[in-house]
């Protein structure tokens, strides 16, 4: 008897040894969890304007704060509708920059700056900040104690996943993205955002090999190294070649920079880009070669003002105009595009002049999640009137040369990109998405609803109300259980889509946020940068100032100038929405 109570008593104490009361997340409103003991927790409640054992309680004025503020829905439908409305404010320059400077403030002010966690710790330490190994984290991994792998919410196991992709990765019938995106769109997502997503899977997946930011890497190459490799050391230029009248990126032969292919390549086929990935498709090798253009016509633009400059001046002062256009067009035509909104953004760094405001960033792992776009890749390809699939593309940049630059980028700005959804990855990506959610799983993300949480969302009650979708919802319901353990990155694609818009909320209520931060914390929007001076004068700095996709191609393209669109020209909204036997998606 006594032996018996004596195990129990052991029993009961190794129970309460193992549980960390932390995970199941008490803390709300941004209070931090702090375990006390083993069998209590405390929530620190410091500058979140809320108290309680919980921080469940805002204080005086931020209930009113809280009461007069906007829901994200209310702003979106606001920002997607009212025509008239931002007819005039578009073209009343005071009231454009005053609402473009709360675009800035409210999204910025949602990152963590100086970052606080990376993968390795569920609690803030130094390397957070100092090992820029790391991918940083918005919210730290869920504890290895906790009894289920989302807290304490959900199955014990989660999904299988080639069940998981098999349901709901696989894509059967091509779903189109319902505003109209353009391939052009997809790629210039994809080679855009390269330059900072680079995950160092050799090491793990929380580690990274770039900086941070928007570097131009990809244009210039990664190291010192690679960009004397790429440069001719002649007026600041980079390294051609012409062919048929035009000029592109050196062959590998003739600039040693190390490139990666996803199958084996041809040698004729082997250029040698800022990106080491960029010669596995067309799309990018299309991109890669128009900013080369673009940088070499610059540098004529700068030796023509600046006879008495010299080959590194004209190379240094070429990068940093270059950088300045790509956040232009960033701003203005891609995610001006991407949000669908009446508002006209704007690129003008002098709003943030004498505001709180830190000017660096950290990529975070979630950011790098959330941008895994490959439904908006279609399986095929009409270029020029000729037709080639996803296998004819893969490590075939020489097609970008044999069409000529004219006709590829033309093409593919009439091509309909994919749905962003689920059931629409292509066949050469299911394997991308699959990792990522191994990534996700080993790095011990928090579930979907958390994040929701973090970013100002209510989280979702139900299956039904994520989804919007009866069979969905049972799918989802048979794999996880419980609302509150759905995985970061299957929740994100699984979201109902907003009203005219190509993605669900979170997503973009997470990566405006991330993605405002990355671009008006670079240090060219400083108050020492921006001006004309480091952009070789007034000339330099119309460049940046009035950048465009458009001109970016027109301006390097010699024939007459192509469609160059993030939109299908023609495209009626609400004419295609993408539907699978399952309903609409
Ligand atoms: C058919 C076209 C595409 C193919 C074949 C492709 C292929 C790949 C591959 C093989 C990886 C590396 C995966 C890994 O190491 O686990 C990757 C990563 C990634 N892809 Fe794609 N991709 C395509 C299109 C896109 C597009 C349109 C986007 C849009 C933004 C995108 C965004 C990303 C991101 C953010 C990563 C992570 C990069 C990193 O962390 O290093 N991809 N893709
Ligand atoms: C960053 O952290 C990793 C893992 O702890 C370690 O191997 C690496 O040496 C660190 N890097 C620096 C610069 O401290
Ligand atoms: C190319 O594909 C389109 C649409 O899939 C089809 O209508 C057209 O006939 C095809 N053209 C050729 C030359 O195969």
């Amino acid at each position: 008897m006594e032996q018996t109570l004596g195990f129990f008593i052991l029993f009961l104490v190794s129970i309460s040894y193992a549980e960390n009361l932390c995970c199941s997340y008490p803390c709300q409103n941004g209070g931090v969890c702090l375990t006390k003991g083993f069998k209590d927790y405390e929530c620190d409640c410091t500058s979140t304007d809320f108290y309680g054992r919980n921080c469940e309680t805002p204080t005086f004025s931020k209930r009113i704060k809280l009461w007069l503020k906007p829901s994200p829905l209310t702003l979106h439908n606001l920002m997607i509708g009212n025509n008239w409305l931002w007819n005039i404010v578009n073209n009343i320059p005071f009231l454009r920059g005053f609402i473009m400077k709360k675009v800035y403030t409210m999204r910025s002010d949602m990152i963590d700056s100086p970052p606080t966690y990376e993968s390795e710790h569920p609690y803030i330490t130094l390397d957070a900040n100092y090992n820029v190994s790391f991918y940083t984290r918005t919210l730290p991994p869920v504890p290895v104690e906790c009894p289920t792998p989302m807290g304490v919410a959900g199955k014990k196991i989660l999904p299988d996943l080639d069940v998981l992709v098999k349901k709901l990765f696989i894509r059967e019938k091509f779903k189109p993205e319902p505003i109209g995106t353009s391939a052009l769109f997809s790629f210039f997502a994809q080679h855009f955002t390269h330059q900072f997503f680079k995950t160092d899977i050799k090491r793990g997946p929380q580690y990274q090999w770039g900086g941070h930011g928007v570097d131009m890497t990809h244009v210039y190459g990664k190291d010192k190294h690679d960009e004397n490799l790429l440069r001719s050391f002649k007026d600041g230029k980079l390294k051609v070649q012409t062919v048929n009248g035009e000029d592109w990126p050196p062959l590998s032969k003739d600039a040693q920079v190390e490139m990666q292919y996803i199958m084996p390549v041809q040698e004729d086929s082997k250029f040698a880009l800022g990106h080491s990935f960029f010669g596995n498709l067309p799309g990018l090798f299309m991109y890669a070669s128009i900013w080369m253009r673009e940088h070499n016509r610059v540098c004529d633009v700068m030796k023509k003002e600046h006879p008495e400059w010299d080959d590194e001046r004209l190379y240094q002062t070429g990068k940093l105009i270059l950088l300045g256009e790509t956040i232009k067009i960033v701003i203005e035509d891609y995610v001006q595009h991407l949000s669908n909104y009446n508002f006209k953004l704007l690129f003008d760094p002098s709003l943030l002049f004498g505001e709180p405001f830190q000017y660096q960033n950290r990529i975070a792992l979630e950011f790098n999640h959330l941008y895994h776009w490959h439904p908006l890749m279609p399986d095929d390809f009409n270029i020029g009137g000729t037709n080639y699939t996803m296998k004819d593309f893969l490590v075939n940049p020489k097609l970008v040369i044999k069409h000529g630059m004219a006709t590829f980028v033309d093409s593919l700005s009439k091509q309909n990109a994919g749905a962003f959804t689920v059931r629409n990855h292509g066949k050469y990506t299911v394997n991308v998405v699959k990792e990522l959610i191994k990534h996700g799983r080993t790095l011990r993300l928090q579930p979907l609803n958390n994040y929701r949480k973090r970013f100002n969302l209510k989280p979702f009650k139900s299956f039904k109300e994520l989804t919007g979708n009866k069979w969905l919802a049972k799918e989802l319901e048979n794999f996880y259980g419980d609302i509150e353990a759905v995985e970061f990155y299957v929740g994100l694609i699984t979201e109902k889509r907003r009203p005219k818009a190509v993605f669900g909320e979170a997503i973009v209520e997470m990566g405006g946020p991330y993605s405002v931060k990355g671009l008006m914390a670079n240090p060219i929007c400083s108050p020492k940068y921006w001006k004309p001076s480091t952009f070789g004068g007034n000339v330099g700095f119309e460049i940046v100032n009035t950048a465009t996709i458009e001109k970016l191609f027109c301006q390097n393209i010699k024939e007459d100038c192509p469609v160059v669109s993030f939109k299908v020209p023609g495209f009626v909204e609400g004419q295609e929405k993408p539907v699978d036997e399952h309903g609409e998606l």
